[in-house]
């Protein structure tokens, strides 16, 4: 029988990556209002999100995750949301093309705010202070005070994360999501790219399959489901008094959501099955991620399996691997395999960032994006091999024109780190790396769908 479960039952376990809040009064009045303020999202868009990734998990659609490392204060503002959300449907609309099949939109967007760090503190000419945690806890900047974590910022980061939704809802459902505007940008990319005659194909068939659609008598009017899309909100749920404050009953169902966003995920350092994250994670009824490392053993995934997803439901949990390049074939074929023995209902998702960081000669942490490639290659390798859908793929980038990750289509090199290196926490694919990468997928993609064809399916 497993133990009751409540909103709080997380504070009576042990806990990995907690901020250490001076002010604790602060910190208990702040959660206090936090519970009282209206929901982000609502249990039937989760539910709704749940049934798009139970198709991904029967082999039938792919889930594209992707956004900031970290979502900054500072960074706020119409401009890098709205660029964000074109080349992610940009990335969206190439895919389903490729897969012939629905792309399941998630970004980690409107509330990824917290920060799992190596080390609780970090030293710089000789003066040690806290980790920087991510803007929800403390500020980036190298002070005594602006490290301090700040109970305060939570509101902060809730009404950053309800601004940022409003407009993401704007966007996906008042046209500006159509499939025509999104087709123009995607153009647009392709024009502009050093690898134009790489992506002209594919992206010439696109063009053709809309002039088919048109010709048949299909609009692209607002209302129609070529004239918005539905997108989701996910972020990692590491702060959990924050996360407790913002869980809800569902009136209709009387169970459990977290309202801070309609996907969460457990990351790689806090996935201890007997811990707090995990323990909060089982008793909502969000769709939810598991980060997978190299260090995960196949006993304790099948363990962390049991007690999220104990009910077998397809599309609750997505197992986002983050092996890296050189590790990802040593470490994914045991785990695959040990989850289909044991007819476990699992969405395989492919993070090609974490497991590939490094520091570049001129001291930035960067990702070689032959790397990146290289663990998504090895990743559909894999399911290849043995006979399981390679899901989705969950990335860090930006619609900005960052330099951040090196290689790519304009070979971003070591140098050039330091042009516009922006990020507040790991590097991030910029616009051009990450519509690439979606050209590179759509390859494989093809490979897979024409390996295992599906009825058509329609859905952008
Ligand atoms: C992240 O996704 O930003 C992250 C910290 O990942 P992981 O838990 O896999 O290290
Ligand atoms: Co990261």
């Amino acid at each position: 029988m497993p133990e009751r479960w409540a909103p709080d039952s997380w504070r009576n376990k042990p806990i990995m990556q907690v901020p250490d809040y001076p002010d604790r009064q602060l910190l208990a009045d702040t959660e206090k209002q936090l519970a009282t303020f209206p929901p982000l999202v609502f249990a039937g868009e989760a539910r709704n999100l749940k049934k798009s990734l139970a198709r991904v998990a029967a082999g039938e659609a792919f889930l594209l995750q992707g956004g900031d490392c970290a979502e900054s204060f500072a960074e706020h503002g119409a401009n890098n949301i709205r660029d964000f959300f074109r080349v992610f449907l940009q990335m969206a609309i190439v895919l389903t093309y490729a897969g012939a099949s629905p792309v399941v939109k998630v970004g980690r967007i409107a509330g990824q705010f917290a920060k799992p760090r190596s080390a609780p503190t970090e030293k710089k000419d000789g003066i040690e202070l806290p980790s920087y945690r991510g803007d929800i806890i403390n500020d980036i900047a190298f002070t005594p005070e602006s490290r301090t974590p700040d109970p305060r910022r939570q509101m902060d980061a809730y009404r950053q994360s309800a601004a940022t939704l409003n407009l993401l809802r704007a966007f996906a459902k008042g046209g500006y999501a159509s499939v025509e505007n999104v087709h123009r940008w995607m153009m647009q990319s392709v024009t502009d790219s050093p690898q134009s005659k790489a992506y002209a194909d594919l992206a010439d068939r696109v063009s053709g399959a809309l002039d088919f659609m048109r010709a048949c008598g299909l609009t692209f009017a607002v209302d129609s489901a070529l004239g918005t899309t539905d997108f989701y909100t996910s972020h990692e749920a590491l702060l959990l008094g924050y996360e407790q404050s913002l869980t809800r009953i569902d009136s209709t169902t009387g169970d459990w959501y977290a309202t801070s966003g309609h996907m969460i995920w457990i990351g790689d350092r806090t996935r201890q099955h007997d811990h707090a994250h995990i323990e909060y994670a089982r008793g909502i009824k969000n769709p939810l991620g598991l980060k997978c490392g190299p260090s995960l053993k196949t006993d304790d995934l099948l363990r962390l399996i049991d007690i999220l997803n104990p009910d077998n439901e397809p599309g609750r949990l997505t197992l986002i691997g983050r092996f890296g390049a050189e590790k990802v074939g040593e470490h994914l074929p045991a785990l695959v395999r040990a989850v289909q023995r044991e007819g476990r209902s699992v969405i395989w998702s492919c993070d090609p960032m974490h497991g590939n960081t490094i520091t570049s000669a001129s001291g930035y942490k960067t990702r070689p994006f032959d790397l990146i490639l290289k663990e998504v290659r090895a990743f559909f390798d894999v399911h290849a091999a043995e006979g399981s859908h390679a899901g989705g793929v969950h990335l860090e980038m930006t619609g900005q024109n960052v330099t951040e990750c090196t290689g790519g289509a304009r070979a971003i090199s070591d140098s050039d780190l330091n042009d516009r290196y922006h990020t507040v926490c790991d590097p991030r694919l910029n616009a051009e790396q990450a519509i690439d990468l979606a050209f590179l997928l759509a390859d494989r993609l093809r490979k897979e769908r024409s390996a295992h064809p599906l009825p058509a399916a329609a859905g952008l």
